[in-house]
């Protein structure tokens, strides 16, 4: 084999453009300019190659690949991997890339650094309960710092399929139900783990994913089919996407489900006429895990090399695991069944991002041992995890000042998850430990509790029927003050092909709660649950003094939890998604249409009307609610003016107070309704939030800025504006009624 330095080629051209003067230097051009001149030296096979992913089997992430990804490493046919970390075992995969094939081009290493890389923070659902972009960036940027030094060079998130089905495992992975939160957290973890500048050793490539519709599988079963109109598609499933892009978003994952059957890793219509075309996205589409083989699954691909025909057709860049363009594309270029330009077109967006990460000028630059273990596990990174569990744990319920708990009185601490270290840090964990590092609930409480105030019982498992922990459960209850439930679903419950049909408390938690319950009626019981879906808890909410969501609260999350449990955290989170009172509501959203009979607060179980003989149409928690250890008081809206000009603005505002004990945070909503539209519009929609401090006594007044921009929407794949009347509320929570009116007039 003739190796050509490319190193040598690569810094003539960079040293040409220098002599340009810095006026004419446009870092831009100059990738491209380098882009060019490498790809005139490569094959046809070494182009094919760099559209190429094998993972390393570090991990498993899907069905297992034989995928033989050495030797094609090995003969410079093989451009990424996936599920392989560390600075030392990264080296050696990239030592063969840049030394031992004839270009030396390095590879790119992905990875799925979802909620943290070894420093977990709470699963996404659990983040996006914060409500609190800040953080969201500060997550995501620690996220990249810990990755990248261990040889990362991009993360297969976010995760930003709209979610509306709790039976979906996934759910656990996103930012929950609403379209304007998810799209504002999107463009929040694009920016953490992108940077300023990727060429910073501590950023990161980000991967807006799943495109599109995963959300939507039916009857919540991973992977299944999705079949929606497009008004729904673009009003709902498709702006988080548009808002990574504005962000800056550098990759695009595919979606395994089809959309009106087609499979999305085979729709040109969402990634030529949309992604492409409409919304100008020049990087690059990498397919979700083996997913062009699976278009012959779905009945859409006669075999896998039609199914490579038909995803290169549709703009798909990059093939994970499917071996599909390795072993096709070539043929199918001579057949003239596939333009040789798309393989270059993806060639090239896959080698712009290698420059762009400045790979080219040091391909070990993810690779250094030494910043890799001062930077994983950082005493920071731990304490902003624990702070982080603490702002996204939710208080559902808390009658009779339950909590917090007086540091001075003795807990009886019951359930399986209260000790646990595995589950905790929840389901994509990416490198995170399940051997110990994590802090569980027990070591947590144990920092604000003497030993002897503290009793310990396992109950139950999460799945069993075994019974035989009860009394001893029941005998530490009957001798505390306060009893603390840590009850849930086992972090392989929620996730990627864990969808659930029951979305009860697993196994016999539910009679454990029940039958301490029964012993003690008049004890106080606090339910702390960790699970990565909303649960049908209407059982608990009967049984339960205090209910608090911790979600899995991650690394340090035993010490963020305790934070609430005993008042050093006032807790701030609102629900990111709304939880049922049974699986039969489901779906049900906040934002969902007002059909034609709608029913009345005053008579909601009246005849012919939209809803159910058995349960109510209220969810148990609506979206956005979350309570506080004190109460907030919302003056009535004012707004600067009553109509609102197309090119003007108009301010919406309210006065909050604290008129409880403790100083907190309050998460303010603002509510739209478009009253008539040219398609029926959502009974009301986010449409902006603002988090706020308020000592206890403080009141602030905050303003909310509506432009036209805010109520535009698509009909008929238009963004389109409508003059007429809007409502809007400033509210804690989406469980309120509309008393106030805009208008909106066209130029
Ligand atoms: C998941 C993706 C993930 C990929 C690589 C797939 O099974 O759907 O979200 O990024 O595996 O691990």
């Amino acid at each position: 084999m003739k190796k050509i330095s490319i190193a040598t080629i690569v810094l003539s051209i960079f040293s040409h453009c220098l002599y340009l003067g810095a006026n004419n230097y446009n870092p831009e051009t100059d990738i491209y300019r380098k882009v060019d001149s490498l790809m005139s030296l490569m094959t046809l096979d070494e182009k094919i190659g760099q559209t190429i992913m094998y993972s390393g089997d570090w991990n498993n992430t899907g069905p297992y690949v034989n995928s033989d990804n050495m030797r094609f490493l090995k003969e410079g046919n093989l451009g990424s991997m996936l599920n392989v970390y560390t600075s030392k075992g990264t080296r050696e995969l990239q030592k063969i890339a840049v030394e031992e094939t004839r270009l030396g081009i390095p590879l790119l290493f992905g990875y799925d650094v979802i909620h943290g890389f070894k420093t977990i923070f709470p699963i996404n659902l659990g983040i996006a309960s914060g409500w609190d972009l800040e953080d969201v960036e500060e997550v995501a940027r620690i996220s990249a710092d810990e990755a990248s030094a261990a040889g990362v060079h991009w993360t297969f998130a976010p995760m930003i399929d709209i979610a509306r089905d709790p039976r979906w495992g996934r759910v656990s992975e996103g930012s929950g139900e609403d379209v304007y939160l998810t799209s504002e957290i999107a463009k929040a973890y694009v920016k953490g783990f992108q940077g300023n500048s990727l060429t910073n050793e501590n950023t990161i490539l980000a991967c807006a994913k799943h495109f599109v519709g995963y959300g939507a599988a039916q009857a919540g079963r991973d992977y299944h089919t999705v079949s929606m109109g497009d008004n729904e598609l673009r009003n709902v499933y498709m702006p988080p996407f548009k808002a990574a892009i504005d962000s800056g978003v550098e990759t695009f994952m595919t979606a395994f489900n089809e959309l009106n059957g087609v499979p999305a890793t085979a729709n040109k219509y969402i990634f030529k006429d949309i992604l492409r075309d409409e919304w100008g996205f020049n990087g690059f589409v990498v397919t979700d895990y083996t997913a062009i083989n699976e278009l012959v699954n779905h009945g859409y691909a006669e075999n896998e090399k039609h199914a490579t025909e038909l995803a290169i057709n549709s703009g798909i860049d990059m093939d994970m695991m499917s071996g599909a363009y390795r072993r096709f594309l070539k043929e199918l270029i001579i057949e003239g069944k596939v333009e040789e330009t798309l393989i270059n077109e993806a060639c090239r967006k896959i080698l712009i991002a290698k420059f762009k990460l400045g790979l080219f000028d040091d391909p070990y630059k993810y690779c250094n041992e030494q910043r890799e273990e001062e930077t994983i596990y950082r005493p920071k990174f731990l304490e902003f995890a624990r702070k982080i569990a603490s702002k996204s744990s939710v208080l559902l319920k808390n009658i009779d000042k339950t909590l917090p708990i007086n540091n001075k009185l003795t807990v009886a601490l019951i359930g399986p998850l209260a000790k646990d270290k595995k589950n905790i840090i929840g389901s994509w964990a990416a490198a995170g430990d399940r051997n110990g590092k994590a802090i569980s609930i027990y070591q947590g409480i144990k920092e604000y509790l003497d030993d002897s105030n503290i009793m310990f019982a396992r109950g139950c498992d999460i799945e069993s029927n075994d019974y035989s922990g009860f009394d001893k459960a029941i005998n530490i209850a009957k001798k505390a003050d306060k009893i603390i439930m840590v009850l849930g679903e086992d972090y392989n419950m929620s996730g990627e092909a864990a969808s659930r049909t029951n979305i009860k408390l697993p196994g016999i938690q539910t009679q454990l709660i029940k039958t301490i319950r029964d012993e003690l009626p008049n004890k106080q019981i606090i339910l702390v649950l960790m699970n990565g879906r909303p649960l049908d808890l209407t059982i608990e909410d009967s049984l339960a003094d205090a209910i608090l969501e911790v979600w899995y609260p991650g690394t340090s999350g035993g010490l963020g939890v305790a934070d609430i449990l005993f008042g050093k955290y006032n807790p701030s989170a609102k629900l990111p998604i709304t939880f049922p009172r049974n699986l039969g509501q489901v779906p049900i959203y906040y934002n969902q249409k007002n059909t034609g009979r709608p029913i009345s607060k005053e008579n909601p179980t009246e005849d012919y009307k939209s809803n159910y003989i058995d349960s109510p149409n209220t969810p148990l928690y609506p979206f956005g609610h979350g309570l506080s250890y004190t109460t907030f008081k919302y003056s009535e809206i004012k707004l600067s003016n009553d109509k609102l000009k197309e090119s003007e603005i108009l301010k919406a505002s309210s006065t909050i107070t604290n008129t409880g004990d403790y100083d907190g945070h309050e998460v303010v909503q603002l509510y739209i309704r478009d009253k008539v539209g040219s398609i029926t519009r959502p009974i009301k929609e986010l449409k902006g939030f603002k988090k706020i401090f308020l000592k206890k006594g403080e009141s602030k007044t905050v303003v909310f800025e509506i432009s036209s921009e805010d109520l535009k929407f698509y009909n008929n794949k238009k963004l389109i504006l409508e003059s007429g009347e809007f409502e809007i509320a400033i509210s804690p929570s989406s469980d309120f009624e509309f008393n106030k009116l805009f208008n909106l007039i066209l130029n």
